[in-house]
């Protein structure tokens, strides 16, 4: 049916096809455009239930009313809307002070539209810093590599490739999912730009040994007399480590730690898309990177990868910091972190699974099947409680871990535990089923760029 015989009956309306290659021609009812567009979408996962994700799906109705009243504000226009530009600025400060920034220096940080970009970001002022010191010393700025393990999440190998770095990348083994200390020296030397550690990684949830790495680098400068710094990926542990362990010196106490970035749409409880990225100190984020324009009034910097963006999640942040606070976000931590290891408990004890993060830190369940199952794999059990709606990762490891494969369940804070009892009955109804009946299910093809779902 064309859009021109549409009448005003519902399910005539409705009815209109999707044109799939060419433009649409006539224009429609917004009453007919709504149940077209949302129709088109019903088989897409239930968000709530797809537990491949560390990216938040739950927000108040308060939160969600404002994030709706400014949707239609262009955050990048700091002259028209330079309360929110002084927002964004407060919250780098709060987050200078959360991961325990040194005092008496002047925070510097942004805004992104996920970690990718603040990492990006963090990447480009350790190379920018480097070259300059590299020039200034006369030596060849040519070849800069960066460091880090064979567990980092897709955005720092896009930095590496999009921005000519050498990839320095530590592979794993199985057993081992952390970067740790042991194989820096055959990686690191005059060129690394930055070593990256992580705090909650991606795959198991566990985080890089942190402490090790950077004594191994402050002995490194005591040997050579190059100083390396550190950038922590913080993209989901950002927000957990300082409200779950708040001992745990894993940021800017460090004094190596020049960076550090989090997302806020992952435990920062907003949706998406907000990262955050801090510098220890603002001479740290080169100058050279800064531009400033004038197009849309008075004259603004601009140190971003992205132009224009919605000031929504922006100011949902602001909200979320101010309306749980310290006290709020270790609360809603420790819940989340309760019923993380109330489904990892139910699920070792069916006997179908072995834990493969003993150090983990953020809410994640990661399990590989016993090697004595045979008949049916990890993502055979992915594929089975799909049919209940449940979405989890099922993935081999990067290498050389490969031959480890991993269900990973991001336990988010909207999980209660009634949710989480029936996803552990499910999981375990999946195994005893795959058992009697074996999967059939092949690992995904790999290849280089394989990796899990953020
Ligand atoms: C450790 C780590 N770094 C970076 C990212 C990229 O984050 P974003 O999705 O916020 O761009 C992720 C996403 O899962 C991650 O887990």
């Amino acid at each position: 049916m064309s859009a021109k015989d549409l009448h005003h009956d519902p399910y005539e309306e409705f009815n209109m096809e999707i044109p799939q290659d060419t433009f649409p021609g006539e224009s429609i009812t917004a009453r007919a455009a709504k149940a077209i567009v949302e129709s088109a979408m019903w088989t897409d996962a239930n968000p709530m239930l797809n537990l491949s994700s560390f990216v938040t799906t739950y927000m108040e109705e308060e939160v969600r009313d404002i994030m709706r009243d400014h949707a239609h504000i262009n955050y990048v226009d700091h002259d028209m809307y330079p309360k929110t530009y002084a927002m964004e600025q407060i919250m780098v400060k709060w987050l200078h002070d959360l991961w325990n920034g040194p005092q008496g220096v002047e925070p510097y940080g942004a805004a992104t539209v996920g970690s990718s970009e603040a990492c990006m970001l963090a990447g480009l002022a350790h190379k920018w810093n480097w070259r300059e010191a590299r020039e200034a010393a006369g030596k060849d700025a040519s070849k800069p590599n960066m460091v880090t393990g064979g567990n980092v999440q897709i955005v720092w190998k896009k930095f590496m490739r999009y921005f000519d770095v050498e990839d320095r990348i530590i592979p794993l083994k199985p057993g081992n999912y952390r970067l740790t200390a042991e194989h820096l020296d055959e990686h690191v030397d005059e060129n690394t730009i930055c070593v990256v550690a992580i705090a909650g990684q991606t795959f198991t949830g566990e985080d890089d040994d942190i402490q090790e790495i950077h004594d191994w680098l402050d002995e490194y400068e005591k040997k050579t007399g190059i100083s390396i710094p550190l950038h922590i990926d913080g993209a989901s542990g950002g927000f957990v480590n300082p409200f779950l362990y708040p001992d745990y010196e894993w940021d800017f106490r460090l004094p190596r730690v020049q960076s550090i970035n989090a997302s806020g749409h992952k435990f920062g409880l907003v949706y998406p898309g907000i990262g955050w990225v801090i510098f220890r100190e603002k001479s740290i984020f080169n100058e050279g990177l800064i531009f400033y324009v004038n197009y849309l009034g008075g004259e603004s910097p601009t140190a971003t990868l992205n132009f224009s963006r919605n000031a929504a999640q922006i100011i949902a942040q602001a909200y979320k910091f101010l309306r749980h606070g310290k006290e709020g976000y270790t609360k809603i931590m420790k819940q989340t972190m309760e019923n993380t290891e109330r489904l990892r408990e139910k699920l070792i004890e069916s006997g179908y699974f072995t834990i493969m993060n003993e150090t983990q830190r953020i809410p994640v369940v990661a399990l590989t099947l016993h090697d004595d199952i045979k008949n049916f794999n990890e993502f055979d059990v992915s594929f089975k409680v799909r049919e209940k709606g449940w979405v989890l990762s099922a993935y081999s490891m990067p290498p050389n871990a490969e031959s480890v494969n991993s269900l990973r369940i991001v336990v988010r804070p909207h999980l209660n535990r009634t949710v989480v009892d029936q996803l552990a009955k499910d999981v375990i109804e999946a195994c005893d089923y795959l058992k009697e009946n074996g999967g059939n299910a092949k690992p995904p093809e790999l290849h280089k760029h394989t990796a899990p779902k953020c």
